[in-house]
């Protein structure tokens, strides 16, 4: 089962762990990790500012990946997606589809957001792929965008809307439910 919970304080080792990771690092449109300092300040920012939210992916009730939502205070009602299933035990089996819906539901329905936005590295098919899976909409291509390792990388923009996920999202829910992957 695949559920989402708010970060607390225990999970700032963990998640130090995962951003350092290769898999993870290298598919990361954002500033390398760059050491312990830097990283104990992003947590504390993602657990007290009102801007963000982040949760704990659980997989079997134990830690698997992170979700993170950002600019939640800004005017447009908007917030750009970031996330990684961090546990590479659990990648590959339907943690990323299943974290998606729940994030999705959070952002529309908790949240009461109008988009949700991300920027994707062009060459990341897994995530590309399980995004406009989930009724993310290709809407722009950022060439040479960010610099990974010093080398200029080129960045796909996806954006979905609130209205788009209303009509995408019983379906999504049905199936993760009939596959056990969500609680009904
Ligand atoms: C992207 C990510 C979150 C997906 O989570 P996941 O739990 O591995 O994905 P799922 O098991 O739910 O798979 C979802 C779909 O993606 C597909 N997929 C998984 N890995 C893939 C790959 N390397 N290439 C192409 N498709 C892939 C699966 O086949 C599946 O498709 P299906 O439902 O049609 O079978 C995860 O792989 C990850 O954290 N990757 C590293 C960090 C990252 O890229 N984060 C996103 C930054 S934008």
């Amino acid at each position: 089962m695949i559920e989402l919970r708010d970060l607390d304080t225990g999970d700032e080792e963990q998640l130090f762990q995962w951003r350092g990771e290769p898999e993870v690092a290298r598919w990361m449109s954002d500033a390398d990790v760059s050491g312990r300092e830097a990283h104990r300040a992003w947590f504390h920012q993602l657990r007290t500012d009102p801007d963000l939210k982040g949760w704990m992916i659980l997989r079997a009730g134990g830690p698997a990946g992170l979700l993170t939502l950002t600019g939640l205070t800004g005017h447009h009602r908007r917030a750009a997606w970031n996330w990684f299933v961090g546990d590479r035990e659990a990648r590959g089996r339907g943690v990323g589809r299943a974290a998606q819906v729940l994030g999705l539901d959070q952002a529309f329905g908790v949240l009461g957001l109008h988009k949700v936005w991300a920027e994707v590295m062009a060459d990341n098919d897994a995530a590309m792929k399980i995004q406009t899976g989930a009724g993310f909409r290709r809407e722009g291509y950022l060439r040479g965008h960010v610099l990974k390792d010093g080398q200029p990388r080129d960045v796909v923009l996806l954006g979905i809307l609130a209205e788009e996920w209303a009509a995408l999202a019983p379906e999504a829910r049905r199936n993760l439910t009939d596959s056990g992957l969500i609680a009904a």
